[in-house]
Protein backbone atom coordinates (compact mmCIF):
# COMPACT_ATOMS: atom_id res chain seq x y z
CA UNK A 1 0.00 0.00 0.00
CA UNK A 2 1.14 3.61 -0.90
CA UNK A 3 2.46 5.32 2.20
CA UNK A 4 1.65 9.19 0.99
CA UNK A 5 -1.93 9.98 1.29
CA UNK A 6 -3.32 10.13 -1.81
CA UNK A 7 -6.76 12.18 -2.79
CA UNK A 8 -8.90 10.82 -5.41
CA UNK A 9 -11.04 13.29 -7.64
CA UNK A 10 -13.80 12.00 -9.76
CA UNK A 11 -15.02 14.81 -12.46
CA UNK A 12 -19.15 14.18 -12.70
CA UNK A 13 -20.44 17.10 -14.08
CA UNK A 14 -20.76 16.00 -18.12
CA UNK A 15 -23.94 16.57 -19.67
CA UNK A 16 -24.65 12.46 -20.32
CA UNK A 17 -26.14 13.64 -23.83
CA UNK A 18 -26.17 10.07 -25.30
CA UNK A 19 -28.32 8.60 -22.61
CA UNK A 20 -31.07 11.28 -23.23
CA UNK A 21 -33.52 11.32 -22.21
CA UNK A 22 -32.68 9.27 -19.13
CA UNK A 23 -30.13 12.03 -18.22
CA UNK A 24 -32.67 14.80 -18.64
CA UNK A 25 -33.20 14.97 -14.79
CA UNK A 26 -30.74 12.82 -13.66
CA UNK A 27 -26.66 13.14 -13.95
CA UNK A 28 -25.35 9.71 -16.14
CA UNK A 29 -23.10 8.68 -13.35
CA UNK A 30 -26.19 7.67 -11.53
CA UNK A 31 -27.49 5.54 -14.21
CA UNK A 32 -27.46 1.78 -12.90
CA UNK A 33 -24.87 -0.80 -13.82
CA UNK A 34 -27.15 -3.89 -12.58
CA UNK A 35 -27.94 -2.49 -8.94
CA UNK A 36 -25.64 0.07 -8.29
CA UNK A 37 -25.22 3.53 -9.65
CA UNK A 38 -22.37 3.60 -11.89
CA UNK A 39 -20.30 6.37 -9.54
CA UNK A 40 -20.60 3.95 -6.72
CA UNK A 41 -17.73 1.72 -8.54
CA UNK A 42 -15.59 4.44 -8.98
CA UNK A 43 -16.18 5.27 -5.35
CA UNK A 44 -15.58 1.74 -4.64
CA UNK A 45 -12.24 1.41 -6.76
CA UNK A 46 -10.83 4.50 -5.24
CA UNK A 47 -11.49 3.24 -1.19
CA UNK A 48 -10.13 -0.17 -2.27
CA UNK A 49 -7.01 1.21 -3.24
CA UNK A 50 -6.70 3.27 0.76
CA UNK A 51 -8.04 6.27 -0.57
CA UNK A 52 -10.69 7.77 1.61
CA UNK A 53 -10.74 11.72 0.71
CA UNK A 54 -13.17 12.03 -2.28
CA UNK A 55 -13.90 14.93 -4.20
CA UNK A 56 -16.91 14.66 -6.62
CA UNK A 57 -16.73 17.52 -9.24
CA UNK A 58 -20.25 18.11 -10.13
CA UNK A 59 -22.44 19.73 -12.47
CA UNK A 60 -26.28 20.76 -12.31
CA UNK A 61 -28.61 17.88 -10.68
CA UNK A 62 -26.26 16.91 -8.51
CA UNK A 63 -28.79 16.25 -5.64
CA UNK A 64 -28.87 12.51 -6.76
CA UNK A 65 -25.16 12.17 -6.33
CA UNK A 66 -24.91 13.80 -3.26
CA UNK A 67 -27.87 12.03 -1.76
CA UNK A 68 -26.75 8.25 -2.76
CA UNK A 69 -23.36 8.51 -0.90
CA UNK A 70 -25.64 10.11 2.29
CA UNK A 71 -27.54 7.81 4.84
CA UNK A 72 -30.89 7.11 4.73
CA UNK A 73 -32.28 6.64 8.15
CA UNK A 74 -35.74 6.11 7.05
CA UNK A 75 -35.26 3.31 4.92
CA UNK A 76 -32.29 1.90 7.55
CA UNK A 77 -35.13 1.74 9.72
CA UNK A 78 -37.71 0.07 7.56
CA UNK A 79 -34.90 -2.86 6.14
CA UNK A 80 -34.05 -3.36 10.04
CA UNK A 81 -37.72 -4.03 10.54
CA UNK A 82 -38.30 -6.25 7.55
CA UNK A 83 -34.85 -8.00 8.72
CA UNK A 84 -33.54 -7.21 5.55
CA UNK A 85 -29.68 -7.73 6.39
CA UNK A 86 -28.50 -7.89 3.07
CA UNK A 87 -29.92 -4.96 1.77
CA UNK A 88 -29.33 -3.32 4.80
CA UNK A 89 -26.03 -3.59 4.95
CA UNK A 90 -25.90 -2.90 0.66
CA UNK A 91 -27.40 0.31 1.79
CA UNK A 92 -25.05 1.35 4.82
CA UNK A 93 -21.98 0.51 2.32
CA UNK A 94 -22.62 2.31 0.29
CA UNK A 95 -22.96 5.57 2.55
CA UNK A 96 -19.97 4.72 4.57
CA UNK A 97 -17.33 4.08 1.47
CA UNK A 98 -15.15 7.58 2.21
CA UNK A 99 -15.25 10.49 3.20
CA UNK A 100 -16.93 12.43 -0.32
CA UNK A 101 -16.78 16.40 -0.69
CA UNK A 102 -18.42 17.87 -3.37
CA UNK A 103 -17.21 21.13 -5.83
CA UNK A 104 -19.41 22.65 -8.48
CA UNK A 105 -17.78 22.95 -12.22
CA UNK A 106 -19.67 26.14 -13.49
CA UNK A 107 -19.20 26.21 -16.79
CA UNK A 108 -18.45 23.00 -18.26
CA UNK A 109 -14.84 23.61 -19.82
CA UNK A 110 -13.88 20.50 -20.28
CA UNK A 111 -11.93 17.84 -18.32
CA UNK A 112 -8.93 19.77 -17.94
CA UNK A 113 -10.99 22.37 -16.36
CA UNK A 114 -12.92 20.11 -14.32
CA UNK A 115 -9.41 18.74 -12.83
CA UNK A 116 -8.37 21.79 -11.74
CA UNK A 117 -11.39 22.84 -9.76
CA UNK A 118 -10.19 19.79 -6.99
CA UNK A 119 -6.95 22.73 -6.69
CA UNK A 120 -8.13 24.25 -3.21
CA UNK A 121 -9.29 20.90 -2.15
CA UNK A 122 -6.25 18.54 -2.98
CA UNK A 123 -4.08 21.38 -1.97
CA UNK A 124 -0.28 19.73 -2.14
CA UNK A 125 -1.52 15.88 -2.11
CA UNK A 126 -0.51 13.46 -4.82
CA UNK A 127 -4.34 12.39 -6.19
CA UNK A 128 -6.01 9.94 -8.03
CA UNK A 129 -8.42 11.27 -10.87
CA UNK A 130 -11.04 8.33 -12.13
CA UNK A 131 -13.30 8.87 -14.52
CA UNK A 132 -17.16 7.22 -14.19
CA UNK A 133 -17.14 6.01 -17.90
CA UNK A 134 -14.74 3.27 -17.20
CA UNK A 135 -15.07 0.73 -14.72
CA UNK A 136 -12.30 -1.46 -13.98
CA UNK A 137 -13.22 -4.99 -12.60
CA UNK A 138 -12.54 -5.09 -8.54
CA UNK A 139 -10.68 -8.40 -9.33
CA UNK A 140 -8.03 -7.05 -11.49
CA UNK A 141 -5.38 -4.20 -9.97
CA UNK A 142 -4.28 -1.22 -12.17
CA UNK A 143 -4.97 1.79 -9.50
CA UNK A 144 -2.71 0.98 -6.60
CA UNK A 145 0.29 -0.15 -9.68
CA UNK A 146 -0.11 3.67 -10.62
CA UNK A 147 -0.15 4.54 -6.53
CA UNK A 148 3.29 2.49 -6.24
CA UNK A 149 4.56 4.18 -9.79
CA UNK A 150 4.30 7.58 -8.92
CA UNK A 151 5.82 7.38 -4.85
CA UNK A 152 8.54 5.59 -7.53
CA UNK A 153 9.22 8.12 -9.70
CA UNK A 154 7.38 11.31 -8.38
CA UNK A 155 5.59 11.76 -11.99
CA UNK A 156 2.36 11.72 -13.73
CA UNK A 157 0.85 8.19 -13.98
CA UNK A 158 -1.58 7.18 -16.41
CA UNK A 159 -3.56 4.43 -17.34
CA UNK A 160 -3.09 2.54 -20.74
CA UNK A 161 -5.15 -0.02 -22.66
CA UNK A 162 -4.31 -1.39 -26.34
CA UNK A 163 -7.37 -0.77 -28.32
CA UNK A 164 -8.63 -1.71 -31.74
CA UNK A 165 -6.68 1.36 -34.08
CA UNK A 166 -10.29 2.32 -35.73
CA UNK A 167 -11.44 3.16 -31.94
CA UNK A 168 -8.31 5.62 -31.25
CA UNK A 169 -10.26 8.52 -32.36
CA UNK A 170 -12.46 8.62 -28.59
CA UNK A 171 -9.52 8.22 -26.83
CA UNK A 172 -6.07 10.22 -26.05
CA UNK A 173 -3.43 8.40 -27.49
CA UNK A 174 0.45 8.37 -26.50
CA UNK A 175 3.38 7.77 -28.04
CA UNK A 176 5.56 5.57 -25.65
CA UNK A 177 9.50 3.95 -24.98
CA UNK A 178 9.53 1.23 -23.16
CA UNK A 179 11.11 1.34 -19.27
CA UNK A 180 12.82 -2.78 -18.80
CA UNK A 181 9.43 -2.95 -16.35
CA UNK A 182 7.13 -4.64 -17.71
CA UNK A 183 3.44 -2.84 -18.65
CA UNK A 184 5.38 0.58 -17.41
CA UNK A 185 6.08 2.73 -20.26
CA UNK A 186 7.31 6.23 -20.51
CA UNK A 187 5.35 8.69 -22.62
CA UNK A 188 7.10 10.85 -24.44
CA UNK A 189 3.98 12.18 -26.56
CA UNK A 190 0.17 12.91 -26.15
CA UNK A 191 -2.40 13.50 -28.71
CA UNK A 192 -6.22 14.05 -27.71
CA UNK A 193 -8.50 11.77 -29.72
CA UNK A 194 -6.12 11.80 -32.72
CA UNK A 195 -7.18 10.63 -36.26
CA UNK A 196 -6.62 6.72 -37.05
CA UNK A 197 -3.81 7.94 -39.44
CA UNK A 198 -2.31 10.49 -36.93
CA UNK A 199 -2.39 8.45 -33.96
CA UNK A 200 1.37 7.72 -32.58
CA UNK A 201 0.12 4.41 -31.18
CA UNK A 202 -2.98 2.31 -30.49
CA UNK A 203 -2.19 2.67 -26.75
CA UNK A 204 -5.55 4.63 -25.31
CA UNK A 205 -5.42 6.42 -22.26
CA UNK A 206 -8.54 5.13 -20.02
CA UNK A 207 -9.62 7.42 -16.98
CA UNK A 208 -7.56 6.91 -14.68
CA UNK A 209 -4.78 9.35 -13.45
CA UNK A 210 -2.41 9.53 -10.53
CA UNK A 211 -0.94 12.79 -10.42
CA UNK A 212 0.85 15.22 -8.66
CA UNK A 213 -0.54 18.84 -7.61
CA UNK A 214 2.10 20.78 -10.29
CA UNK A 215 -0.62 20.00 -13.23
CA UNK A 216 -3.20 22.38 -11.21
CA UNK A 217 0.32 24.87 -12.65
CA UNK A 218 -0.04 23.62 -16.30
CA UNK A 219 -3.91 23.59 -16.08
CA UNK A 220 -4.04 27.03 -15.08
CA UNK A 221 -1.69 28.05 -18.41
CA UNK A 222 -4.14 25.15 -20.48
CA UNK A 223 -5.67 26.95 -23.58
CA UNK A 224 -8.70 25.10 -24.97
CA UNK A 225 -7.74 22.02 -27.03
CA UNK A 226 -9.86 19.45 -28.66
CA UNK A 227 -13.41 20.02 -28.80
CA UNK A 228 -13.01 23.79 -27.76
CA UNK A 229 -12.41 22.11 -24.19
CA UNK A 230 -9.39 22.19 -22.03
CA UNK A 231 -7.92 19.13 -21.93
CA UNK A 232 -6.44 17.28 -19.00
CA UNK A 233 -4.23 15.68 -22.08
CA UNK A 234 -2.78 18.59 -23.12
CA UNK A 235 -1.72 19.88 -19.60
CA UNK A 236 0.14 16.00 -19.33
CA UNK A 237 1.67 16.85 -23.00
CA UNK A 238 3.10 19.97 -21.35
CA UNK A 239 4.47 17.91 -18.16
CA UNK A 240 5.95 14.77 -20.97
CA UNK A 241 7.61 17.38 -22.66
CA UNK A 242 9.52 18.76 -19.96
CA UNK A 243 13.28 17.76 -19.56
CA UNK A 244 13.53 18.88 -16.50
CA UNK A 245 10.83 17.33 -14.97
CA UNK A 246 10.27 13.77 -13.81
CA UNK A 247 7.81 13.12 -16.57
CA UNK A 248 4.84 11.08 -17.82
CA UNK A 249 4.71 7.30 -17.10
CA UNK A 250 2.37 4.83 -18.35
CA UNK A 251 1.09 2.02 -16.63
CA UNK A 252 -0.65 -0.78 -19.59
CA UNK A 253 -3.77 -1.88 -18.18
CA UNK A 254 -3.95 -5.45 -19.24
CA UNK A 255 -7.06 -6.83 -17.23
CA UNK A 256 -11.20 -6.59 -17.68
CA UNK A 257 -12.68 -2.69 -18.57
CA UNK A 258 -15.99 -1.73 -19.18
CA UNK A 259 -16.87 0.90 -20.88
CA UNK A 260 -20.42 2.46 -20.06
CA UNK A 261 -19.85 5.90 -21.97
CA UNK A 262 -22.09 4.75 -25.13
CA UNK A 263 -25.33 3.22 -25.06
CA UNK A 264 -24.21 -0.12 -26.33
CA UNK A 265 -20.91 -0.40 -24.41
CA UNK A 266 -23.12 0.47 -21.34
CA UNK A 267 -25.27 -2.46 -21.97
CA UNK A 268 -22.44 -5.02 -22.43
CA UNK A 269 -21.17 -3.99 -19.41
CA UNK A 270 -24.44 -4.76 -17.54
CA UNK A 271 -24.19 -8.42 -19.20
CA UNK A 272 -21.26 -8.66 -18.25
CA UNK A 273 -21.12 -7.66 -15.12
CA UNK A 274 -24.05 -9.48 -14.57
CA UNK A 275 -23.74 -12.78 -15.82
CA UNK A 276 -20.72 -13.01 -13.68
CA UNK A 277 -22.38 -12.49 -10.49
CA UNK A 278 -23.52 -15.65 -7.97
CA UNK A 279 -26.81 -14.09 -7.13
CA UNK A 280 -27.64 -13.03 -10.96
CA UNK A 281 -25.20 -15.21 -13.38
CA UNK A 282 -26.82 -18.99 -12.41
CA UNK A 283 -30.35 -17.70 -13.37
CA UNK A 284 -29.23 -15.16 -16.11
CA UNK A 285 -26.47 -17.44 -18.14
CA UNK A 286 -28.41 -20.04 -19.97
CA UNK A 287 -31.59 -17.63 -20.33
CA UNK A 288 -28.56 -15.45 -22.72
CA UNK A 289 -28.14 -18.86 -24.44
CA UNK A 290 -31.39 -19.09 -25.46
CA UNK A 291 -31.65 -15.75 -26.34
CA UNK A 292 -28.36 -16.22 -28.66
CA UNK A 293 -30.02 -18.99 -30.40
CA UNK A 294 -32.86 -16.97 -31.53
CA UNK A 295 -30.76 -14.16 -33.13
C1 LIG B 1 -11.50 11.59 -21.71
C2 LIG B 1 -10.06 12.03 -22.02
C3 LIG B 1 -9.41 11.06 -23.01
C4 LIG B 1 -9.49 9.65 -22.46
C5 LIG B 1 -10.95 9.28 -22.13
C6 LIG B 1 -11.01 7.94 -21.42
O1 LIG B 1 -12.27 11.75 -22.87
O2 LIG B 1 -10.07 13.35 -22.55
O3 LIG B 1 -8.07 11.42 -23.22
O4 LIG B 1 -8.95 8.75 -23.40
O5 LIG B 1 -11.55 10.25 -21.27
O6 LIG B 1 -12.32 7.54 -21.18
P1 LIG B 1 -13.91 11.71 -22.84
O7 LIG B 1 -14.26 10.27 -22.99
O8 LIG B 1 -14.32 12.29 -21.55
O9 LIG B 1 -14.32 12.52 -24.03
Amino acid sequence: MPTKRFKAVIPAAGLGTRFLPATKAMPKEMLPVVDKPAIQYVVEEAANAGIDDILVIIGRNKNAISNHFDSVPELEVKLREKGDDARLLRVLESSDLADIHFVRQGEPKGLGHAVLRARAHVGDSPFAVLLGDDLIDERDELLTTMMAEHERTGAAIIALMEVDPDHIHMYGAAAVEETGTDDVVRVTGLVEKPAKEDAPSNLAIIGRYVLGPEIFDVLEHTEPGKGGEIQLTDALQVLAADPEGPGVYGVVFRGRRYDTGDRVDYIKAIVQLASDRDDLGPELRPWFKEFAATL
